[in-house]
């Protein structure tokens, strides 16, 4: 006999789901810890938007194996349509049933059957297993048509998608749904108001020092700092297009790759390819300007601060 494992419980307090995530190797911050404690209790949606590479996804990932459960992702692009995101009809199978029933022979009601129901990410997500309800991920709503997030709306505040040929499937228990949004456009009122709102912002210093710890553990812990002083550096540079905490784990990681225990600026102008993706900003940072914020943070880790 299988011994039954116990169930991971939701946490209690914001802190234990602090916690929980770090052992999770997640860091939440102290505004989406308590928007995400918030959006657990009270069984609502948790709409996440915030720059590339801030952890949006990671949160839905992170909290579907904290939990035990099963995620379910859907990833929204243009054009995304009820048969890809909610539920298609067995076409192939109906006209196999047709054919061997004889014309005219069924009804409607023997043809569009659960069986003959092929279930996509967000009626499967109304499914709760032995675990419980999944963790559903609406990832990049803002990549989707505004009329998909007006099909989201019946989900989002009833747990049910409503199949004309079939009848209504609703959900026993709500899953824990997370929509993430980079933002290239407003999603709608509508929609926002089903669910309770967090700007993810780029991590303060010390969270992304916790990041590196956890993420890049191979880094020294003076690199780490190197790191991600540079990185806040950047993100204050009024740059195209900032780096994300991805590229700051994935900085270190080179940099451990490249034998360096701190940065010097030769390495750091050879490296920036990893740490931004725009020429134009590139040509902004390499030279000079990189040499000039590598003194200054050697002067901050030193303890004492320039100008
Ligand atoms: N708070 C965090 N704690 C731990 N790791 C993090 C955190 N934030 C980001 N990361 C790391 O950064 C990576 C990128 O995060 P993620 O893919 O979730 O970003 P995103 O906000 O969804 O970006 P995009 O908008 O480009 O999809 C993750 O794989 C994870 O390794
Ligand atoms: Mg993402």
């Amino acid at each position: 006999m299988v011994p039954d494992r116990p169930k991971p419980e939701t946490p209690k307090t914001v802190s234990s789901l602090t916690e929980d995530m770090a052992g999770q190797d997640y860091i939440l911050s102290d505004g989406l810890a308590v928007s995400l404690f918030l959006a657990l209790r009270r069984q609502r949606p948790l709409f996440l938007e915030g720059e590339a590479g801030v952890g949006k996804t990671e949160v839905a990932k992170t909290l579907a194996a904290l939990l035990g459960r099963r995620l379910i992702r859907l990833q929204c692009y243009e054009g995304l349509d009820i048969a890809a995101a909610a539920y298609e009809w067995n076409y192939a199978r109906q006209m196999i049933e047709i054919q061997s029933a004889g014309q005219g022979r069924l009804s409607s009601a023997e043809l569009f059957t659960a069986e003959n129901l092929i279930e996509r990410p967000l009626l499967e997500a109304l499914r709760a297993d032995e675990a419980g309800a999944p963790v559903l991920l609406i990832d990049e709503l803002d990549r989707a048509d505004e009329a998909f997030e007006a099909y989201l709306l019946e989900i989002l505040s009833d747990w049910q998608v409503t199949i004309p040929e079939f009848g209504t499937v609703a959900a026993a228990t709500p899953p824990i749904v997370i929509i993430t949004s980079n933002r290239t456009r407003e999603i709608h009122d509508a929609l926002k108001r089903r669910c309770f709102y967090h700007w993810v912002d780029y991590p303060s210093l010390e969270d992304e020092l916790a990041i590196l710890k956890r993420r890049a553990p191979e880094a020294p812990a003076d690199l780490s700092e190197h790191v991600v002083r540079f990185v806040h550096k950047l993100r204050d540079a009024n740059l195209f297009k900032a780096p994300g905490v991805a590229e700051t784990i994935d900085w270190a990681q080179a940099l451990v790759e490249l034998d360096c225990v701190a940065i010097d600026p030769a390495q750091a102008d050879s490296t920036m390819g990893v740490l931004l993706k725009y020429q134009d900003d590139i040509a902004r940072i390499t030279g000079s300007e990189a040499a000039r914020m590598l003194t200054e943070i050697q002067a901050e880790m030193s303890g004492y601060r320039t100008g």
